[in-house]
C-alpha cells in the first residue's frame, strides 16, 4: 500500500492536478437559429440548431427526420388529432407538438433534458405571437418511466391524454424494458388514447 508521502502517491497526486474537469456547459451550444419549416399549408418559425451533440443527450436541439415525417402526416390528416388533448414524448425543439397546437385543444410537450426544455419553452413563447395557435401549450420535464414526473403531469391533467405522440424516439430495452414502457404509456393515456409514432432507421455516415 502506498502511503501519502511515497513517491508513487506524490506522482498520482501530481497527475491528478493535471486533469481538467469539464463542466457539462463545455458541450452545450446555444447558437440557435430562427428557422422556417413548412408542412402542407402550415408554416412554423422555430429556434433550433443545425447539428447537435450526443454528449449529455442534446439530440433534442435539432429537428429529426421522424418529426418531419410525423408533421407531414399530421398536416395532411389533422382530423386524427382535432380537438384532442395531446402529450408528446421526447419533444426536442417541440416542432411536432407545436404543429398539433394548431388543431388540438391542449398540448403538453415533454423531454428529460433541461437544456432541451429551455428551447421548447422559448419556442412555445414564440407561438403566443402567432394567430394560428389554438391550444393551451405547456412544457413539462418527463423522463420515460419516471414515476415522480408522471405523477406530477397526471396531477395537472387527471383525465390523461387522448393522443400520445413520439417522433424519432428510441426506447432502449436496457434503459426501460418494453413491458414497463407499455405500463408508462398506460399511465399517461386514457382508455381511448391513440398512439402516433414515427421512427426512422438511422445509419451513421463513415467518417
Ligand atoms: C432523436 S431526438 C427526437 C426529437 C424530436 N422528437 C424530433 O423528432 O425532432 C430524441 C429526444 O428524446 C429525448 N429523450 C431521450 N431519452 C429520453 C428519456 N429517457 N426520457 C425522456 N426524453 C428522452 C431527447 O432529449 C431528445 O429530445
Amino acid at each position: 500500500m502506498a502511503d501519502s508521502g511515497s513517491p508513487r502517491k506524490r506522482h498520482e497526486e501530481e497527475e491528478e492536478d493535471d486533469i481538467v474537469c469539464l463542466d457539462p456547459s463545455f458541450f452545450v451550444d446555444r447558437s440557435y437559429e430562427m428557422t422556417t419549416f413548412t408542412f402542407g399549408s402550415h408554416e412554423l418559425r422555430l429556434l433550433c440548431l443545425r447539428a447537435a451533440s450526443t454528449d449529455y443527450d442534446l439530440t433534442g436541439q435539432l429537428v429529426w427526420p421522424g418529426a418531419v415525417l410525423m408533421n407531414n402526416y399530421l398536416s395532411e390528416h389533422p382530423e386524427n388529432v382535432k380537438g384532442c388533448s395531446v402529450i408528446e414524448l421526447g419533444s426536442g425543439i417541440g416542432i411536432t407538438g407545436i404543429l398539433c397546437s394548431r388543431f388540438c385543444k391542449r398540448v403538453v410537450l415533454t423531454d428529460h433534458n433541461d437544456e432541451v426544455l429551455e428551447i421548447i419553452k422559448k419556442n412555445i413563447e414564440l407561438q403566443s405571437f402567432s394567430e394560428n395557435a389554438h391550444a393551451v401549450l405547456t412544457a413539462e420535464k418527463l423522463e420515460w418511466g419516471n414515476s415522480d414526473h408522471i405523477s406530477s403531469i397526471i396531477g395537472k391533467h387527471p383525465g390523461g391524454f387522448d393522443v400520445v405522440l413520439g417522433a424519432d424516439i428510441y426506447i432502449l430495452e436496457n434503459f426501460l424494458p418494453n413491458r414497463l414502457f407499455l405500463l408508462f404509456i398506460c399511465n399517461i393515456s386514457n382508455f381511448n388514447s391513440c398512439i402516433l409514432w414515427t421512427l426512422t432507421r438511422r445509419k451513421l455516415p463513415a467518417i
